[in-house]
């Protein structure tokens, strides 16, 4: 089976390049089933219900998050009510929303399951995110062998220690949060798809999506500056991934990196 995930979808950019991108990859590339990480998706921090509902209506199967989830109130009713939504696993126990769901492929008997972590170097505190993992996959294989793993984080390291300690008990794992997609896709020796950095879905003439001109400012005078999302053409970045369905091994992945005209 196909597997479309898409990096930090950025403010209204991000979400307007999903719109036009999401339909033509899954007729190009015949995928089956979509994840995008939404945690900017709502003026370029957290995500509110109606851009959420927005996305699902894409066609996007499960929306993964990170840091700024909790950045929009409006989002934790939503969150309780809504299980295709997740925020990190490692978050603290009780915290609104679930950290991992499995979902089945429509009108087919695959199920997906899709696990979203948080690093912790360079990050704010969490629990740890491989002992989190460890056992939620072991919860998860009860139910199904395809599992996709979001590691929203900071480090490289952090994040490639997550692909190597998952490897063999995953389908994928993908990283999320630097906004800048890495060039290091490759399956690793127990059949997991790794990727460490995804990318962004969000205007390509900024800083992480962000306008440059507030974010240059900000570095030469270390003042406080408002930060809002740019304009112009969207960068739509991401990674496809084919899983053998009989295995849960992945057998490829492909960096997705597609421009939306302003
Ligand atoms: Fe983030």
């Amino acid at each position: 089976m196909k597997l479309l995930y898409l990096g930090d979808v950025v403010g209204r950019p991000g979400r307007r390049g999903l719109d036009s991108l999401v339909p033509r990859l899954r007729a190009r590339e015949g995928v089956q089933f979509v994840i995008a990480n939404c945690e900017n998706a709502s003026g370029g921090k957290g995500i509110d219900p109606d851009n959420a509902e927005q996305l699902f209506d894409l066609g996007i199967d499960v929306l993964t998050s990170g840091n700024h989830i909790w950045r929009n109130p409006a989002i934790v009713p939503y969150m309780k009510d809504n299980a295709r939504l997740l925020r990190p696993c490692n978050f603290p126990p009780g915290n609104p929303g679930a950290g991992w769901v499995v979902r089945a492929v429509r009108g087919s008997e695959v199920t997906v399951g899709v696990l979203n972590l948080i690093g912790r170097v360079f990050m704010g505190p969490a629990d740890c995110p491989f002992q989190i993992a460890q056992a939620a996959i072991e919860e998860m294989r009860k139910q199904t062998h395809i599992i996709f793993v979001d590691m929203h984080g900071e480090a490289t390291s952090e994040k490639v220690a997550m692909g190597r300690f998952l490897d063999g008990r995953v389908s994928a794992v993908v990283g999320s949060h630097t906004h800048i997609q890495t060039a290091d896709e490759t399956i690793l020796p127990g059949g997991t798809a790794y990727l460490t950095d995804a990318g962004m879905c969000g205007p390509e003439d900024s800083v992480l999506g962000v306008k440059t001109e507030a974010v240059v400012r900000r570095f030469l005078s270390q003042m406080p500056a408002r930060f809002d999302v740019a304009s112009g053409p969207v960068l739509v970045q991401g990674a496809l991934v084919d899983i053998d369905e009989a295995t849960g091994r992945a057998t490829s992945i492909t960096r997705v990196r597609e421009r939306v005209a302003a």
